[in-house]
């Protein structure tokens, strides 16, 4: 038998339900906060990451899924924010319109390994805003994931902020943390051994104990941010506050990906174990630059969907949907269910029925489990007195109305 492979995952009806009404609203957040779609392919060459994502970064080291044609070297895409900025680039929106404010929602592939809240296959709701510098945008930003997270019945999440000032500032942030840890090395393990020399910014987000022990007493200060960077930071914070946006500065926060310049920000929630990020995100005012535009400030975020749909609080969903379900009894109330059917569908409210002849009872359970909102059932009587029984689902109250009233009553 078949299965699907280690790290992916079908997403049955049942739950694909949920991922509509996320999706659904996270696009109209999207658009109210005037984000347009955009759809890039699923495969793009391996060097668009490894030059944006960097050369040492986990993603790129480890985790692309690699296709050889020929001489060409494919990967499926790891993430959106390199892609989005390519097609910023090769469709001349820097020529056309300067800034523009993308959105995108579809699935990511890295080779990690497998465990809850981390899959090889995985969906990313984003947003890439390209050609601005404006600390309001980080502001934007930010409360717009927030937004999202909100109204799709996520409580209690966190969001963590910080800023890697710019590529000077940066620089001189691995050096600081260089120095601090020079003397530690022994206590670190081999991989952030290894960091040290190739990206030292990774061994803040190492998860062996040892690891962490050492960074957590390790004293980081905001202190290297350059008067730009520090005033930048410091405006992105006052307007989180003046709209009443929790958040927590964080200086360990570095994240993973060689783009980042200024603010960086991840929001993390308790109920994600070690995989604690339900989404992440921040600015890369030099990433246009390095893949062949010009200098334009930009910044993003991705949230990950199976991460929210994990810390979701489950006690708010619907408790039934929008179906109305069609329960016939005998060989004349089908034909009567037929035309009904119809009519209800051709007037744009959702119904159903049962094809496998089932008796009251279980179509009466088969309609619980579909969530129906009602229920109508037609038998000899019904077709007899001309009124059929409806049940209302969420109330359990059931009346006889004509089939004329009928749909009226169900719109
Ligand atoms: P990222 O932190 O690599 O950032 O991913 C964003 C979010 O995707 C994570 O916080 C997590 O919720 C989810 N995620 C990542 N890997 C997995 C996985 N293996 N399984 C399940 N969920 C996962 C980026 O990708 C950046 N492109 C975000 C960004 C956009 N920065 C600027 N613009």
């Amino acid at each position: 038998m078949f299965k699907a492979i280690r790290g992916t995952k079908d997403i049955l009806p049942a739950e694909a339900c949920l991922w509509q009404t996320i999706e659904e609203k996270a696009r109209d957040i999207f658009s109210l906060y005037g984000y347009r779609q955009i759809r890039t392919p699923i495969i793009e060459e391996a060097s668009l990451f490894s030059r944006s994502l960097g050369k040492s970064s986990e993603i790129v080291q480890k985790q692309m899924f690699q296709i050889q044609r020929d001489k060409e070297v494919f990967v499926l895409r790891p993430e959106a924010t390199a892609a989005v900025v390519r097609s910023y680039i090769e469709n001349n929106f820097d020529k056309k319109q300067g800034f523009a404010k993308f959105y995108y929602i579809g699935p990511m592939f890295r080779a990690e390994r497998p465990q809850k809240g981390r899959l090889r296959q995985f969906h990313h709701l984003g947003v890439e805003a390209i050609g601005s510098l404006s600390p309001l945008l980080d502001i934007e930003v930010i409360c717009l994931a927030s937004k999202i997270l909100n109204d799709s019945g996520v409580k209690n999440f966190k969001i963590q902020i910080n800023s890697l000032g710019c590529i000077k500032d940066k620089q001189r942030l691995a050096e600081s943390l260089r120095s601090k840890l020079a003397s530690k090395l022994e206590k670190l393990c081999p991989n952030c051994n290894d960091r040290f020399k190739r990206n030292v910014f990774r061994i803040l987000d190492c998860k062996e104990e040892t690891c962490r022990k050492v960074c957590q007493g390790l004293k980081l200060e905001e202190d290297n941010l350059c008067p730009d960077c520090s005033r930048h930071f410091q405006q992105v914070k006052d307007g989180l506050k003046s709209l009443g946006v929790q958040y927590q500065v964080m200086p360990s926060l570095v994240r993973g990906l060689d783009y980042y310049t200024r603010t960086v920000f991840e929001i993390v929630h308790d109920s994600l174990g070690s995989q604690d990020a339900l989404g992440a995100g921040g600015r890369y005012d030099s990433l246009v630059s390095d893949l062949g535009g010009p200098s334009l400030g930009a910044i993003g975020f991705a949230l990950g969907l199976e991460r929210i749909i994990i810390a979701k609080d489950k006690t708010d969903g619907k408790q039934t949907g929008r179906l109305v379900y069609l329960i016939a009894l005998g060989d004349a109330a089908k034909k009567e269910v037929l035309k009904l059917l119809y009519h209800l569908r051709n007037n744009k409210i959702q119904a159903d029925t049962d094809y496998q002849d089932k008796s009251l009872k279980a179509a009466m359970r088969r309609a619980s489990d579909l969530k129906a909102r009602f229920v109508v059932i037609i038998g000899e009587d019904e077709i007899k007195s001309g009124l059929v029984t409806l049940k209302d689902m969420e109330s359990g109250e059931q009346t006889r109305i004509g089939q004329a009233a009928l749909g009226e009553r169900l719109k």
